[in-house]
């Protein structure tokens, strides 16, 4: 069953010289529970396409729908992650109370706080509940955006570019833990990621966008079986073969 759909998905922007198309009906639907990836150059609009999808920014013309319905504003079954982390989490609480923070409201300070345990202890960070944002890693920090999203129960996880700030073996950590979560939890994502590499990895199908003004290049079945395993996936001939045409197709439109 689809799940989130765009469904010509145009985007301007008002510039001096008049609103500035950056991108032209991108239509694609990810189905229950599935790993897309959307893959594009810097500045093609992964980022705005994410946040229309998430509700955050409404598009110029076209629609997002999540479950059927069409979104205006951030939908309860989704939860973004940023990817500037940093800046998301709040330097004066906890990670117990950043965690936390999400379902306050919702579940009161106590429930909130026993619900925020439990999310930490799945991303492996149990035990850091006391410690302040700034104590912890990179790497660390972002485990905590995305203890904090499970909170919210989510159904989708939008991602942009979650694991783009960290060094190499932590972001292969990031992945791993992304990938048990998916599986466990039986989620939908869409991530965002200028990372070949990554999108095979990870995602069922990748969504190959253009340069700007920004269409659907292809759709991209991945086909590499799971459980995905960090070294020998990347060995895989279909794993080479897909990075060979991906790349080649990101350079190409770089050079025109
Ligand atoms: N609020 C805005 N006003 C004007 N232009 C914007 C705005 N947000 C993004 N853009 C432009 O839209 C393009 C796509 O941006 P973005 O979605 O961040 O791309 P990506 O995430 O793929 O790097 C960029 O050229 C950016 O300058
Ligand atoms: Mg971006």
């Amino acid at each position: 069953m689809e799940f989130l759909e765009l469904e010509a998905v145009t985007k301007e922007f008002p510039t001096r010289e008049g609103p500035a198309r950056i991108m032209d009906r991108v239509s694609f639907s990810i189905r229950e529970g599935e790993f897309m990836a959307v893959l594009g150059p810097s500045g093609c609009g992964k980022s705005t396409l994410l946040q229309m999808a998430a509700g955050l920014l409404p598009p110029t013309s076209g629609e997002v729908r999540i479950g059927g319905r069409r979104v205006h504003g951030p939908p309860p079954e989704a939860v973004y992650v940023f990817q500037q982390y940093t800046r998301s989490l709040l330097p004066w609480r906890s990670v117990r109370d950043n965690v936390a923070f999400a379902v306050e409201h919702r579940l009161g300070r106590r429930r909130a706080r026993d619900a925020a345990e439990g999310q930490l202890a799945a991303v492996g960070l149990a035990g850091f509940g006391d410690h302040f944002p700034w104590q912890l890693s990179g790497g660390m920090q972002q485990r905590v955006a995305i203890a904090r999203a499970l909170t919210a129960e989510p159904q989708i996880l939008l991602m942009d570019e979650p694991f783009s700030a960290v060094d190499a073996l932590t972001r292969l950590d990031l992945q791993a833990l992304i990938l048990d979560i998916w599986t466990q939890r039986k989620l939908t994502v869409m991530l965002v990621t200028h990372d070949v590499e990554e999108a095979i990895y990870l995602a069922d199908r990748i969504a190959m966008l253009t340069r700007r003004p920004t269409t659907l290049a292809e759709m991209v079945e991945v086909g590499l079986p799971r459980p995905r395993d960090p070294i020998t996936t990347r060995e895989a001939p279909r794993f080479l073969e897909l990075r060979h045409k991906l790349l080649d197709t990101l350079l190409a439109r770089h050079a025109v």
